[in-house]
C-alpha cells in the first residue's frame, strides 16, 4: 500500500505511514500563474493499493483531494481518508434554492473506501458511493484526558449534539458530567440556556466535535465563570477549525488550555488520531 499525503493532512500522514511502517509517495505541488494548482505523484501507483489522507478544511483542500483521486487512477484501490470533512454542517436545505452542499461534495469524491472521523452527522455519509466508514476517537481522547492526570474532574457537552460523545467518554473515565442546551441563530451567534451544576474544586472540560468560530465554548465558560469555585477550564474538540480570532477569544474568556486532535494540524493537536486511522489499514498491508 502507497501512502499519498495530502497538503492538508502532511503530519498525520507521516504518523499512519510510521505505525503501518510505510513509505509516503513523495508528492510535487506546484501552482500554475492563476493560481490553479498542479500536483504529481513522484511515485509508482500503477496497479497498487492507495491511501489517500486529506483533510477538507478549506475550499481548496476539496480540489487537491479530487486531484489526487485523479491522479490514482491508475491504482487498484483507492482508500480515502478524510479526517476532518468540511461542510459536514451543510447537511440539509432548509427551503428550495439551498443546496445540501455535503451532498454535491459527495457526489464527487469516487473512491472504493472512505474513512472519515466523528463527522458531524453521520447521515450524510449515505450520500457517498464508497464503502463509509467514520471513525470514533472517542477512546483516544478518554486516554488523553487520563494522561493529564487531573485531580478532580468533569465534563461538559455544549449542546445535545455533543451529549452522546461526552456521555462515551465519561463512562469511560468514570466522571460526572453535564450538558448545556444550545439554539444556532446564525454562522456566528448562538444562544444557550443557563444551567447550574456542582463544579466545586472541579476542572471543568469542555467536550465538542467543532470548534469554528468558539462562540459556543466561550458562551460555555462565561456561563461556568460565574460559578467562581471551580478549578480551571480545559476545551478539548476533535476538529480545531478555529476560525477567525477564535483562539484568542477562547483564552481570554478564560480557558486553561485548548486541546484538539489532528484531524487538522493546529498548534493545539495535541491528540493524534493517527493509530485510529491506521488500525483500518493493518490486515490491508
Ligand atoms: C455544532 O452543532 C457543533 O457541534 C459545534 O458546537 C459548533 O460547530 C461550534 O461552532 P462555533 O465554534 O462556531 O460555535
Amino acid at each position: 500500500m502507497k501512502i499519498i499525503s495530502g497538503p492538508s493532512s502532511q503530519e498525520l500522514a507521516f504518523r499512519v505511514s510510521s505505525i503501518l511502517n510505510k513509505k509516503i509517495s513523495l508528492i510535487e505541488y506546484s501552482k500554475f500563474p492563476d493560481f490553479e494548482s498542479y500536483f504529481n505523484i513522484n511515485d509508482e501507483i500503477n496497479g497498487e493499493e492507495v491511501l489517500i489522507i486529506q483533510s477538507t478544511v478549506q475550499d481548496s483542500d476539496f480540489i487537491n483531494l479530487l486531484q489526487l483521486i485523479d491522479a490514482c487512477n491508475v491504482a487498484k484501490k483507492i482508500a480515502v481518508v478524510i479526517p476532518y470533512m468540511g461542510y459536514s454542517r451543510q447537511d440539509k436545505s432548509k427551503v428550495i434554492g439551498e443546496p445540501i452542499t455535503q451532498r454535491a461534495l459527495a457526489r464527487s469524491i469516487n473512491c472504493d473506501e472512505l474513512y472519515t472521523i466523528n463527522i458531524h452527522n453521520p447521515s450524510v455519509l449515505d450520500y457517498f458511493t464508497s464503502k463509509c466508514k467514520n471513525l470514533d476517537s472517542a477512546e483516544i481522547i478518554s486516554t488523553y484526558i487520563k494522561s493529564l492526570k487531573l485531580n478532580d474532574f468533569c465534563l461538559v457537552a455544549p449542546d445535545l449534539g455533543s451529549l452522546n460523545f461526552v456521555e462515551k467518554i465519561s463512562t469511560d473515565l468514570k466522571c460526572k458530567y453535564y450538558f448545556f442546551e444550545k439554539t444556532r441563530i446564525s454562522g456566528t451567534s448562538i444562544s444557550i440556556k443557563n444551567k447550574k451544576f456542582d463544579i466545586k474544586n472541579n476542572n471543568v472540560i469542555i467536550v465538542d466535535d467543532i470548534i469554528s468560530t468558539g462562540e459556543t465554548v466561550v458562551g460555555i465558560s462565561q456561563i461556568l465563570q460565574k460559578n467562581r469555585n471551580f478549578e480551571s477550564i480545559y476545551s478539548i474538540c476533535i476538529h480545531p477549525v478555529y476560525s477567525r480570532n477564535a483562539v484568542t477569544k477562547l483564552y481570554s474568556s478564560g480557558i486553561k488550555k485548548l486541546i484538539a486532535t489532528d484531524t487538522i494540524e493546529k498548534i493545539q493537536s495535541k491528540i493524534t488520531v493517527a493509530p485510529l486511522i491506521s488500525n483500518e489499514f493493518k490486515t490491508n498491508i
